[in-house]
């Protein structure tokens, strides 16, 4: 009998000790994070303090590798690679999610937004939840939105009253909004990766481009183009996204922590993001191979006037009650 119970015992023991090898064997769970912008920017930033609080919190049993720079996946991979297994994070800029839902492109209507504290009012509204999950149906899930800021418009030539921009081209992001934004100007859009812009500035492919300051800086867009009007008229944020499968598939205690220090990372990332926008602002001017040019209030409503039809062509895609949930958080 007490042979039988050591037997048992010795059993147990070796089954516990196997399976904590295989525990050890298969290593931490990993998470790939990547983005297409420098590390120097509001997204830059969050993902590497992302990194930092996730292998804080969760010490080996969690690890993140952050991929800047387009290195691993550029802007029209990331989404279908994340559904492939072959990277877990990302945080796509709101304008390039159109293949999987139309609702987001809300974010890119021209002169929605009359500052960023508008646009955080609106995401943290029920309405924001809401497109949040816009994208659970495609198998990706929204866990939060991230500022960069607001976009201003970077030419070959001075840009200070809509005409100016007629029958130039200007790379856009991969969102039909956004090339709606420019016909209406009757100039050129081209969608093309982030990755690609500077060298289609540096050779005249194109004339110009819309960013954000942190981008412009940190891209070094502002060498290559003389010009930059300050339009703010349009938004440059991110919906940080993970695959339903990958979130589902972990551990729920894991999950919540991941989640914490995200939200987290991203609290970082928004407090920065304003800052950048004007120490890099300042940087550009400082380096005198840009002119900023500032618009009187009546060069800005000849813009606006312009592009505004561009809401009514979307209305039906993005839905009224959006826009006017949109329109409100300016007051
Ligand atoms: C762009 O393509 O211009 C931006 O989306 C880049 C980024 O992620 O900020």
């Amino acid at each position: 009998m007490l042979r039988k119970i050591t037997t048992l015992v010795a059993t147990a023991a070796l089954s516990a000790t196997l399976i904590a090898g295989s525990a050890l064997a298969s290593g931490p769970i990993v998470i790939k994070f990547s983005h297409v912008v420098a590390e120097n920017t509001p997204k830059g930033q969050m993902a590497n303090k992302f990194k930092a609080l996730v292998e804080e919190k969760l010490a080996g049993k969690v690890k993140v590798e952050v991929f800047p720079n387009s290195q691993l996946f550029g802007d029209n991979k990331v989404l279908e690679a994340m559904l492939l297994g072959d990277v877990q994070m990302g945080a796509p800029a709101l304008s390039k999610f159109s293949r999987y839902t139309k609702k987001l492109q809300i974010f890119d209507l021209p002169f929605l937004f009359k500052d960023m504290a508008a646009v955080g009012k609106f995401q943290q509204s029920d309405k924001g939840h809401e497109l949040l999950k816009s994208l659970e149906k495609k198998g990706l899930v929204g866990l939060g939105y991230l500022h960069n800021g607001l976009k201003q418009l970077s030419s070959s030539q001075p840009l200070r009253v809509p005409a100016d921009a007629k029958g130039l081209k200007f790379r856009i992001m991969s969102s039909d909004v956004l090339a709606a934004q420019f016909e209406a100007v009757h100039a050129t859009p081209l969608k093309k990766p982030f990755s690609e812009v500077f060298t289609l500035l540096q050779t005249r492919a194109i004339d110009g481009q819309e960013n954000t300051w942190s981008n412009i800086y940190s891209k070094k867009f502002f060498e290559v183009q003389p010009y930059i009007t300050e339009s703010n008229h349009g938004l440059l944020d991110y919906m940080v996204v993970t695959s339903k499968e990958f979130w589902m598939g972990l551990d729920k205690n894991i999950q919540s922590e991941i989640k914490k220090a995200l939200d987290e990372a991203i609290a970082f990332g928004n407090k920065i993001a304003a800052q950048k926008s004007l120490d890099d602002r300042q940087k550009i001017i400082d380096s005198k191979r840009s002119k900023i040019i500032e618009l009187s209030a009546a060069e800005r409503s000849q813009w606006v006037e312009a592009m505004k039809p561009v809401w009514q062509q979307f209305e039906k895609e993005i839905g009224k009650d959006m826009i006017d949930a949109a329109y409100k958080s300016n007051m």
